[in-house]
């Protein structure tokens, strides 16, 4: 294992800094050209993506996560119903069953038993478009699916999720972009922009790598908190999510994730100095309602760790530390987001002392129930 690690300490801070590999490996074949070719997910999966009307996702853990960054993506570009759901609460509910949904399980290791038994219980309510995305390519999701995308991360061996996170993450906005073509809703001229924002993303995650240094001074900070919030709105909630996660996940760490909009209804109340609360502020159309929902924290005296992208105008001051992004990066902001994120909660980890790359009571695939 010694060697493999290569100059790193643990596994996860090498599998953070593979994240420009992963995605361009996971995306080669997508952008080699100029447009977008549905044979990616299979060579039925043409015929499949037109005849469906609705998305259902199903995933544990991280890749829930993804699922549900999908879910706004789906909806807002290829303007088709989507719901991502945790696979261990759909297999055991009567939900109303659409044969004509794409059924899509996501999973890191392919094998992991809410999400398996989600497929199985999914097909014997009918339904028959189902498609895998997953890291296994012999993997039980994949050979029990109709169709499949196969994310290129490698082997991923620390328990917390990363990279391949980022790049379900990627196949699933490939995902997207073609059921929008499908319907007519992606013009060539932004289906070719679109492939050229996806061939910059390796070298933007690694511009976002570079604020290492200053991300691990501000998990120092961290290191002897109980608690920490995190905020996001819109595509960036489920980011919000998956960063409470990993902080959870290897700090032990209590954390939380709320839609910025609902602070008011509750975990206002718990902010005080002691609470960090960490927000994602990309410069979309929700960037002005998030700057008021943080000034609602500063006011009870919280302390705010803000991820701005460069464009937003958000200045540090008392009680507000800010890190800068570069330019919003549209719809593939989300992936952007997560990359300080992982590095936050691996520096916390690692000034608490915790075992990084197998943290207490949890398992890299749970294959039991
Ligand atoms: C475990 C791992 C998580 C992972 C989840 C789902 O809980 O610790 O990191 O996100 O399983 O795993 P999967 O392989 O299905 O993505």
């Amino acid at each position: 294992e010694m060697a493999e690690l290569g100059n790193y300490r643990h596994f996860m801070q090498k599998e953070i800094h593979e994240q420009p590999r992963a995605l361009a490996d996971t995306l080669h074949d997508a952008v080699a050209g100029e447009s977008l070719l549905p044979e990616l997910f299979g060579v039925e999966a043409g015929e499949v993506f037109g005849c469906i009307n609705a998305v259902t996702i199903l995933a544990c853990g991280t890749s829930f996560h993804a699922g549900k960054v999908a879910s706004y993506w789906i909806e807002a570009l290829a303007g088709i119903p989507c719901r991502a759901e945790i696979a261990s609460e759909y297999r055991y509910r009567d939900s109303v069953a659409n044969p004509d949904a794409l059924l899509i399980t996501l999973s890191q290791s392919g094998e992991t038993a809410d999400t398996l038994a989600a497929l199985n219980h999914a097909k014997t309510l009918g339904h028959q478009h189902t498609l895998s995305i997953c890291n296994v390519p012999e993997s039980a999701l994949v050979r029990q699916s109709r169709l499949r995308f196969l994310t290129r991360a490698g082997p991923e061996i620390g328990v917390a999720s990363t990279k391949a996170f980022t790049t379900q993450l990627a196949a699933l906005f490939l995902l997207t972009l073609l059921l929008a073509k499908q319907r007519g809703r992606l013009t060539p001229a932004a289906e070719v922009a679109h492939i050229q924002a996806l061939r910059q993303l390796p070298g933007k995650v690694q511009q976002v790598l570079a604020l290492e240094p200053e991300v691990e001074r501000w998990a120092e900070r961290f290191a002897d908190k109980q608690h920490a919030l995190f905020l996001g709105r819109g595509m960036h909630y489920p980011i919000a999510m998956e960063g409470a996660l990993k902080l959870k996940e290897i700090s032990y760490i209590h954390a939380e994730a709320y839609p910025a909009g609902e602070l008011k209804h509750g975990p206002l109340a718990l902010v005080d100095k002691d609470m960090p609360v960490v927000a994602i502020a990309p410069n979309d159309i929700l960037l002005e309602k998030l700057k008021s929902n943080l000034q609602e924290v500063r006011a009870r005296g919280g302390e705010l760790y803000v991820f701005a992208d460069a464009d937003t105008h958000i200045v540090p001051s008392e009680g507000i530390h800010v890190l800068q992004l570069a330019d919003h990066a549209g719809p593939l902001s989300p992936i952007l987001h997560t990359i300080p994120l992982q590095m936050l909660s691996y520096h916390a980890a690692l000034q608490k002392g915790t075992d990084v790359d197998k943290p207490r009571n949890l398992a890299k695939s749970v294959t039991v129930e």
